[in-house]
């Protein structure tokens, strides 16, 4: 029993559809409101009142959650990070500094490369190791489900222990972990004069393995230029949809190069970044109803211009929020930052930020059928948060706000 929260943001009514335009501010919230958990589904959503009424002679059974006085939302949930990987890049940090560009430092055999080779010498216990770390910080800010890509492997052996540690994750980690194959992050160093022979091994050899595994429900590709060009992205997007995998898309980060038109033709279920996106993509995208997954974190981090997430939501595109952590663009696991962010960088309201940190975050992997909300039937992942509304969450920036979380109905971190 959640008692009382001086806010409750239900975010309720939109498990069909991701929300979109002005609908994108309407939290649905409850004052005083309280919610009642069973076997960590939630029973009922209400004014505290109507709670007490109506559970009024098992009250003093139930484990009492007291949320007066703060701010109760549903656990925040985070669309894309590359959380699974080995080691760090601080080298580049400072390389970068002195002006050095991320996709120079890239085509230089560092970046992504770099990663890829901690990666591949790690073991599976030890990326297990070192991405819980980043996992109980997760938790410890509200984040009670995330994605997860592969991508440091880049060879069939590497990608499935990539893939294999998440997936032990998700069975021994209070947040709950979501797939998604990324093979196509970076065409290997040695593999640099036959590109398209890597993509065919992506196609022929990875995604078959990786569906008949059932080690991915979403199927990635680093669409940019100097990476993979729209047409061999769009190939490597039909394999997996012809596996069953769900198309995704890192796309116009770094230069516009027609990734959110791809991935509108495909029907993606996101194109993320979209720093650099036309026009045509964004009218595109909402035309088919593809989510923007935003990664404020990347721009921050790579001291650009960030994405225009008011121009997106004017035109009509549903958009969540994200950190894409990661060790390269955006070495954090501070989705509270993202939120901050959303609203300073990106024009976007406290109330929007949250909708695409829950529901629109939750659609963005698939999984408004349970969480993303606070609704009768839904999974019991909520926040209780040391603010007395959302607006205090976007407000006071740079500290923790996370006083209590509650997954599938027990209280993991409080
Ligand atoms: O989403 N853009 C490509 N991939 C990651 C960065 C990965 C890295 O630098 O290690 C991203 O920004
Ligand atoms: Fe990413």
């Amino acid at each position: 029993y959640i008692r009382e929260a001086a806010e409750l943001v239900t975010l309720a009514g939109s498990s069909e559809r991701p929300l979109t335009g002005a609908k994108m501010g309407e939290l649905n919230t409850i004052e005083d409101g309280s919610v009642w958990i069973e076997d960590g589904i939630i029973q009922a959503v209400d004014r505290d009142a109507v709670i007490r009424e109506k559970y009024g002679s098992r009250l003093e059974d139930a484990r009492e959650v007291d949320a007066r006085g703060r701010l109760v939302t549903p656990g925040l949930v985070d669309p894309h990070t590359h959380l699974v990987f080995a080691g760090s890049r601080e080298a580049e940090f400072d390389m970068r500094l002195k002006g050095r560009s991320y996709m120079d430092i890239m085509a230089a055999g560092g970046g992504i490369h770099a990663t890829t080779r901690a990666t591949q010498h790690a073991s599976k216990e030890q990326l297990i190791e070192e991405s819980t770390r980043r996992l109980d910080r997760f938790l410890l800010q509200g984040v009670t489900t995330l994605e997860a890509k592969s991508g440091y492997g880049l060879s069939l052996m590497h990608e499935l222990k990539q893939l294999e540690a998440a997936q032990e994750l998700d069975g021994q980690h209070p947040i709950d972990l979501v797939s998604t194959f990324m093979g196509a992050h970076a065409i290997p160093v040695d593999r640099r004069e036959q590109p398209d022979r890597f993509v065919d091994e992506v196609i022929h050899e990875m995604i078959p393995e990786v569906a008949r595994r059932k080690l991915a429900e979403f199927n990635d590709v680093f669409c940019e230029k100097g990476v993979f060009t729209p047409e061999q992205s769009r190939r490597i997007l039909e394999a997996g949809l012809e596996h069953g995998l769900l198309p995704k898309i890192h796309a116009d980060e770094i230069e516009p190069y027609g990734g959110a038109e791809l991935a509108a033709s495909l029907n993606a279920v996101s194109a993320d970044h979209l720093l650099k996106v036309s026009d045509e993509g964004i009218a595109a995208m909402a035309e088919a109803g593809v989510i923007a997954v935003l990664l404020p974190g990347t721009a921050f981090f790579l001291m650009t211009d960030t994405a225009d997430g008011r121009r997106l939501i004017d035109a009509g595109v549903p958009v969540a929020l994200s950190t894409d952590c990661n060790p390269g663009s955006s070495p954090t696991v501070s989705l509270s930052l993202m939120m901050n962010l959303g609203c300073l960088r990106m024009g976007m309201t406290p109330a929007e930020v949250l909708t695409a940190v829950t529901i629109n975050a939750a659609h963005a992997i698939r999984r408004a059928d349970r969480i993303g909300s606070l609704e009768v039937g839904k999974q019991a992942d909520l926040v209780i948060h040391d603010v007395a509304d959302h607006r205090g969450l976007q407000y006071h920036f740079g500290s923790n706000h996370t006083h209590t979380v509650i997954k599938k109905g027990t209280v993991v971190v409080e």
